[in-house]
């Protein structure tokens, strides 16, 4: 959601005449887009600060500006202390940054945080970069409240895109080369155009482009309808893999999380998605160690793992939020313990990951080539439909083109194929 955020950041910039550069000690303004949804995300920041700050020195007009959830949450307390910090922007106040910006140069600290209920950017051409996969914002905000989360405090209330302008986006994106488009929101199943909801955006955008993958980001599990099963499950371009954070498989937890869903619901949405998409890969995110989460809860959570077998989850300790309903609650379960249960949990999906991959070997898998490997120069890598990568020699393929792979050889993160040649499979 940040990395989208940046490019509305980069549309709105391009369009008052900035240049980017990746080099700091060119730059004559530093801004860094912030997550304030764990304690950790913003003790980078204040690293990162630091950093800066040593590039000031050198160039003292410089300006340097927080973005994002950081930003709104912390507000003028980031003027205030971190004397380096010249502009501090929220995540509705992006159409401000080039005003605020040349106030900067005149010396002027600026703060802009108002939330807004109708700001989603609808007309802002974000700047992307990559050429091939490209993140589409579609909704802002969350009603949800859950009672762990800062989101609906440094986001506000949820708003959605226009149904036709997301196609049109997605449109253009197509003509431009992009082959897999993700649909973002907080959570997309509270999309909303009139009375059009997030299935039907998703068959809009699908039939942009049949070559083109679609695929979603996040789901709650309490609303995801039967429709938008149907919908992935009938349409060929939209991704058969689909994210559900379930955050703890106790009732008891769940219910003082304000997750309004049961475990018995959740475990029923998994069977019908099962049913309706075979061969669908599951992803979730789990919080370890809420406040009151008993022993026997945590291992109820493990059970879930091992029952539901998730293709991948996500695991956090739980981090107190300035805020939210939680903060009132007691941070009872020892630091070391949330560290204990998050390795126990890793550990255990780690061992299910492993055996999933390992049942792909020797069968072929459509992969989109997306980027020269991280590990080698001689590889690509690129990602199948159920959103798993996989890392191939290089041959003359690139970037934005199918191939078809013999997986050969996998560990529990990613898969290694080899290309088959057209007409073998
Ligand atoms: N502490 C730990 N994890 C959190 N998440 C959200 N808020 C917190 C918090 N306070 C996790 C949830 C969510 C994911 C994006 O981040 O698991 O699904
Ligand atoms: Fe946070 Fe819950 Fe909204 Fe997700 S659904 S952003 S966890 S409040």
């Amino acid at each position: 959601m940040n990395v989208a955020d940046s490019e509305v950041v980069g549309g709105i910039l391009a369009g008052g005449g900035y240049t980017f550069t990746s080099d700091l000690a060119e730059a004559d303004v530093i801004l860094v887009n912030t997550c304030a949804i764990r304690e950790m995300a913003e003790q980078r920041i204040y690293g990162r600060l630091g950093l800066f700050n040593r590039y000031k020195r050198l160039n003292p007009g410089m300006v340097i500006g927080v973005l994002g959830c950081m930003a709104e949450r912390l507000r003028a307390k980031l003027v205030d202390q971190e004397k380096l910090v010249d502009i501090v922007v929220g995540p509705d106040e992006y159409r401000k940054l080039p005003a605020l910006i040349d106030g900067a140069f005149e010396g002027e600290k600026g703060i802009a945080v108002r939330l807004s209920r109708v700001e989603n950017y609808d007309d802002i051409a974000p700047l992307r970069a990559d050429g091939v996969t490209a993140w589409v914002s579609v909704m802002r905000g969350c009603d949800k409240f859950c009672t762990f989360c800062v989101v609906p405090f440094t986001r506000g209330r949820e708003r959605s895109r226009a149904l036709e302008s997301v196609t049109k986006e997605v449109a253009d994106l197509a003509a431009r080369g992009y082959r897999d488009v993700t649909l973002l929101g907080q959570n997309v199943n509270s999309y909303r155009d009139g009375v059009r909801d997030f299935a039907d955006l998703m068959k809009s955008v699908a039939a942009v482009d049949r070559s083109v993958r679609v695929r979603f980001m996040t789901s709650h599990p309490q609303d995801m309808s039967d429709r938008l099963i149907e919908t992935i499950a009938t349409t060929g371009n939209i991704c058969n893999s689909i994210h559900l954070p379930v955050q703890s498989a106790s009732d008891r937890v769940l219910e003082r999380m304000n997750r309004s869903y049961s475990i018995a619901h959740y475990l029923r949405q998994v069977e019908k998605i099962r049913r309706a998409i075979p061969g669908v890969s599951l992803t979730t995110d789990i919080i370890s160690g809420f406040p009151g989460e008993t022993l026997a809860e945590h291992e109820a959570t493990v059970a879930l793992m091992k029952e539901v077998r998730y293709d991948g989850a996500f695991t956090f300790k739980y981090s107190p939020r300035e805020n939210t309903k939680a903060w009132e609650m007691e941070d009872d379960v020892p630091d070391e313990e949330k560290g204990r249960r998050v390795t126990e949990i890793t550990e255990v999906q780690r061992g299910i990951s492993l055996a999933i991959n390992e049942r792909m070997i020797g069968t072929i898998e459509r992969v989109l080539v997306e980027a020269p490997s991280k590990k080698s120069v001689e590889a690509y890598s690129g990602r199948t439909e159920t959103n798993k990568t996989v890392v191939f020699p290089r041959n003359g393929e690139h970037r934005g083109e199918y191939v078809d792979l013999r997986i050969d050889r996998v560990n529990s993160a990613t898969l290694f194929g080899t290309r088959i040649r057209e007409g073998n499979a």
